[in-house]
């Protein structure tokens, strides 16, 4: 502005233009005060917002009760595991008619998969037992969209879950026996035929 307060004298172009840059930036300021606070505004919003979407996804992780099985030791410790070690998954697997499962790492599931795939994966998965497939899929889409950005909040972590056995296939991990003792009521699982 000094600058070309000091040439108005020197030529008339240059004496307009100081001008000009002098009126512009005059006017301007307050609607730029006004864009910037605004600008502020929204970016807080936007992060209050998603901070507010993390914490739904952590609060339905929680009451869903995903971390009985994807968290080691969430049941041992009555729930008191930090969220950094949460959904890495179980090399202990669940033995029955349908074979030996673990629960998957979410961890490293999340990550893979952008929001719409994940909303889309869960809608529509169908895992084998105990994985409460049925449940998952009962969660509403701006619930699962909070969950997604919860679980990507956390970053990856830990392995890969052993893969899945086949009924009579080798087990070379822990697993825990997850048939009644008493079979009598035993009907199978409806959505996997039987053997
Ligand atoms: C009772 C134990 C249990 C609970 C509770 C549970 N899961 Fe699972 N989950 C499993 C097991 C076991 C598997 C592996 C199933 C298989 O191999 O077909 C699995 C698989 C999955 C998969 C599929 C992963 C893949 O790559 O195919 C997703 C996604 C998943 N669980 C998410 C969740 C979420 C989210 C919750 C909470 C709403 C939850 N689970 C609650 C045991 C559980």
């Amino acid at each position: 502005m000094v600058f070309y307060k000091n040439s108005y004298f020197v030529n008339k172009n240059e004496v307009n233009y100081g001008l000009i840059t002098e009126f512009l930036i005059i006017n301007t300021t307050p609607k730029k005060l006004f864009f910037i606070a605004a600008f502020f505004l929204v970016a807080y919003g936007k992060v209050y917002a998603s901070s507010e979407m993390t914490a739904r996804g952590e609060y339905i992780v929680r009451v869903a009760g995903c971390n009985d099985c994807h968290t080691p030791g969430y049941a041992e410790k009555g729930g008191n595991i930090p969220t950094n070690q949460w959904l890495i998954g179980a090399p202990v697997g669940y033995k029955g008619p349908w074979g030996v499962t673990y629960p998957a790492n979410l961890r490293l599931l999340i990550p893979n998969l952008t929001e719409d795939q994940w909303v889309n994966f869960a809608k529509n998965l169908q895992a084998r037992p105990p994985m409460p497939w049925f449940t998952l899929r009962m969660i509403s889409e701006p619930d699962l969209r909070a969950v997604y950005q919860f679980i990507k909040s956390l970053g990856s972590a830990g392995v890969q879950s052993p893969n899945f056995v086949p009924p009579g296939g080798e087990i070379i991990t822990k697993y825990i026996d997850f048939v009644p003792v008493s079979a009598q009521h035993w009907s199978g699982f409806s959505h996997l035929s039987p053997k």
